[in-house]
C-alpha cells in the first residue's frame, strides 16, 4: 500500500490538534513487525490524546491509537510470520510511536503478541487495553489471594470500558460483584453484564471518609482515583486487596495509612503499558479462555475512522459506555 489513511497527532502553537491525513511506510517508526490493521479501539487515554485534553503524547507527530489488531505483512523476527493474526498494544504505541488508528503500523516485535484460539480480531479490539488491563488487575489480585469466597468485589467508574469489562469477567468467574457508577440510568446495564448490586456514586459522601469504615469490599478495582479510591481504602474488609487502574476521577490520593497497618489491606498498582512477559501472554490467554466476558459483544460497538473525532469528546467528558471498536481493514 503505498499510502494510507492515518489520525495524525501533533502540536501546533503550543494546542494539540489531529487529523484524518495520508502517510506512507517510509514515515512509519523503526520495528521488526508491520501490520495491515484490521482493529483499534477506543480508550481514555486516547480520547486525552487526541484532543490534548491530558498531556499524554510524548513525541509529536504521533499517529494515535494505543491498541491494535491485524495481520503481519512483514516480519524481520522469527517469532512472527508473513500472515500471522496479531495483537499489538501497550509500551509506547500511539504515545510516542505511530500507533493504531492507521491502516499500516509497524512496531517492534517484544510489542507484539499473536491472537490467541478462540478470539477473532474483532473481539481482540473489544477487549483492547481496557480488557488487558480489566484482565491483568484480576490476575494480580488473585495472585494476592483474592477469591470469591472472600467477599464482594467493587469496581469503580463501571459503565467504562474498563469497568464494563471487569463486571462482566468478575462475574463470570463467581465474584459478587457491586458496580459504582455516576450513571444512575445505567444500572440496567450494568446487572445485565453481571453486577449483583448497583451504586450511585453520588451517593456517598466523600466530605466524611474516615480513616476506617465499616469493611464492606473482598476486592477493588478502581478506575476513578482521588477521593473515591480514599473511600473505597476505608471501606475494605481485612486483608482485602484494591487495584489500582485509573485517575478517570483525579490523579490525587488523600488516604491514611490505617487501611494498610491496621486492615492489611493490599494497594496494587495496575500498569498495562510497561508490564512484560509471562503476563502478557497469559492475560491475553485468559482472556481467550476462563475471563472471555460473555457480554463482549453487547457491550462493544464498532465505529468507522471518520467517526474518532466525535467519539473522543464523548470519551472526555465522561459519557463513555462499554467499548468503541474502531475499523480499519477489518476482518
Ligand atoms: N493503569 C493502566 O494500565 C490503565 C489501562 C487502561 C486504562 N487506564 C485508566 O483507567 C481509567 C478507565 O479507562 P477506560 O478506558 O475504561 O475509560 P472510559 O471508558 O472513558 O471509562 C471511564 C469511566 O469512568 C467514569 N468517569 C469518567 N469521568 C469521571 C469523572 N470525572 N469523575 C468520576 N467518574 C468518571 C465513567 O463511568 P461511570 O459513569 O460508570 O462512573 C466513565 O465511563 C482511565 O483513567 C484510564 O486512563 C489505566
Amino acid at each position: 500500500m503505498d499510502s494510507f489513511k492515518a489520525l495524525l497527532i501533533e502540536e501546533q502553537d503550543g494546542q494539540v490538534v489531529s487529523a484524518i491525513t495520508q502517510m506512507d511506510e517510509s514515515r512509519l517508526d523503526a520495528g521488526e513487525v508491520t501490520i495491515r490493521v484490521a482493529y483499534s479501539s477506543v480508550n481514555y487515554k486516547d480520547a486525552l490524546a487526541a484532543t490534548g485534553a491530558g498531556k499524554i503524547i510524548r513525541r509529536f507527530p504521533c499517529v494515535g491509537g494505543i491498541d491494535l489488531s491485524g495481520v503481519v505483512i512483514k516480519s524481520a523476527d522469527p517469532r512472527f510470520k508473513v500472515g500471522d493474526p496479531v495483537i499489538a498494544t501497550s509500551f509506547d504505541i500511539g504515545v510516542a510511536h505511530h500507533g493504531g488508528y492507521a491502516e499500516i503500523a509497524r512496531v517492534p516485535a517484544d510489542w507484539v503478541v499473536p491472537l490467541p484460539a478462540g478470539l477473532s480480531l474483532y473481539e481482540a479490539m473489544a477487549l483492547g487495553t481496557a480488557g488487558f488491563t480489566a484482565a491483568l488487575a484480576i490476575v494480580r489480585m488473585e495472585e494476592n489471594r483474592l477469591t470469591p469466597a472472600k467477599g464482594s468485589v467493587i469496581v469503580t467508574g463501571a459503565t467504562g470500558g474498563v469497568g464494563s469489562l471487569a463486571v462482566d469477567m468478575l462475574a463470570k468467574i463467581g465474584y459478587h460483584v457491586v458496580a459504582l457508577t455516576g450513571k444512575e440510568s445505567e444500572a440496567g446495564y450494568l446487572r445485565s453484564l453481571g453486577a449483583a448490586e448497583v451504586l450511585v456514586r453520588q451517593s456517598i459522601d466523600l466530605s466524611k471518609i474516615r480513616p476506617l469504615d465499616k469493611g464492606r469490599w473482598a476486592g477493588a478495582v478502581d478506575n476513578l482515583g482521588g477521593d473515591i479510591l480514599a473511600w473505597i481504602a476505608s471501606t475494605m474488609e481485612q486483608g482485602g486487596t484494591i487495584a489500582s487502574i485509573g485517575l478517570a476521577a483525579s490523579m490525587k490520593l488523600n488516604t491514611t495509612v490505617a487501611p494498610f497497618i491496621l486492615r492489611g489491606v493490599s494497594l496494587l498498582g495496575i500498569d498495562s503499558g510497561y508490564i512484560r512477559e509471562p503476563y502478557r501472554r497469559d492475560v491475553w490467554q485468559r482472556l481467550a479462555s476462563d475471563l472471555r466476558p460473555p457480554h463482549l459483544e453487547s457491550m462493544s460497538r464498532k465505529i468507522a475512522f471518520e467517526e474518532l473525532p466525535a467519539t473522543f469528546t464523548e470519551y472526555v467528558a465522561g459519557r463513555a459506555k462499554g467499548r468503541v471498536v474502531v475499523e480499519l481493514a477489518g476482518g
